[in-house]
């Protein structure tokens, strides 16, 4: 169980696998919709479902362990600005991948892990035949427009933990990699 002055290896390896799982993806799935990339469509999905597993388990591991305490006094602002963003960003990394497989079931192009399929893609002509073009229409602008949202709100918390390492010179972030701070 985490305390104020160190984390569980449990929630320090959760959070990072899922931090770079989350890099990764973004830059991916951003790449492969700029350049057409359709071949890298399915491995986006694979990995992403992987990744959807370790939040889920991620989500109940901080249910059971609230969400950090801060390693010094704060002021409740600050507080509360920390609590507000690190609920936001576990939503988001649930929402994100469910808009995701929304978008793939309903547009008829199916998606799986590797070759084990989850939800079947109903194709005529090489043409993917949607099962509801409204639900896929929604799913791709949810997921393109969260999936941009989450890696501006990421950028502001690396930001965030590098100026408690920085200028406040507390132990947030060596925290996060595992170090006791006293
Ligand atoms: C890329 C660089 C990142 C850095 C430097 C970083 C750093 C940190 C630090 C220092 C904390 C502890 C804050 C505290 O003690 O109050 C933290 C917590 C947290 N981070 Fe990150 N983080 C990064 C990426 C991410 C990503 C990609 C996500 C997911 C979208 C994420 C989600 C969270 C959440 C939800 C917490 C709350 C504690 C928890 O659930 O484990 N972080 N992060
Ligand atoms: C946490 C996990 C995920 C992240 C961070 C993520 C992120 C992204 C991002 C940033 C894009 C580019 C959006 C755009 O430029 O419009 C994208 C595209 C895409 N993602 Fe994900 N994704 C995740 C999980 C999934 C899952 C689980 C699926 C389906 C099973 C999926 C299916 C897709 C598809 C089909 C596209 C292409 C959308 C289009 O052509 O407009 N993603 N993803």
């Amino acid at each position: 169980m985490d305390t104020v002055k160190k984390f569980s290896a449990v929630t320090v390896a959760l959070h990072w696998l899922v931090a770079l799982g989350i890099l990764g993806l973004i830059a991916v799935g951003i790449y492969m919709v700029e350049t057409e990339s359709f071949h890298l469509y399915h491995i986006h999905k694979s990995f992403g479902l992987l990744v959807f597993a370790v939040i889920l388990v991620r989500l109940t591991w901080r249910w059971r362990n609230g969400l950090p305490q801060p390693v010094r006094a704060m002021s409740k602002v600050e507080h509360h600005t920390a609590v507000a963003a690190h609920l936001v960003l576990l939503i988001l990394t649930v929402v994100l991948p469910i808009t995701g497989m929304i978008y793939s079931g309903a547009s008829g192009n199916g998606f799986g892990i590797f070759s084990f399929e989850i939800f079947p893609s109903r194709y005529a002509n090489g043409q993917a035949i949607p099962f509801s073009q409204q639900w896929s229409d929604l799913g791709q602008a949810a997921h393109g427009l969260l999936g941009y949202l989450l890696l501006i709100l990421i950028a502001l918390h690396a930001a965030a933990a590098l100026k408690h390492h920085l200028l406040d010179k507390d132990g947030t972030l060596l925290r996060m990699l595992g170090r006791r701070v006293d």
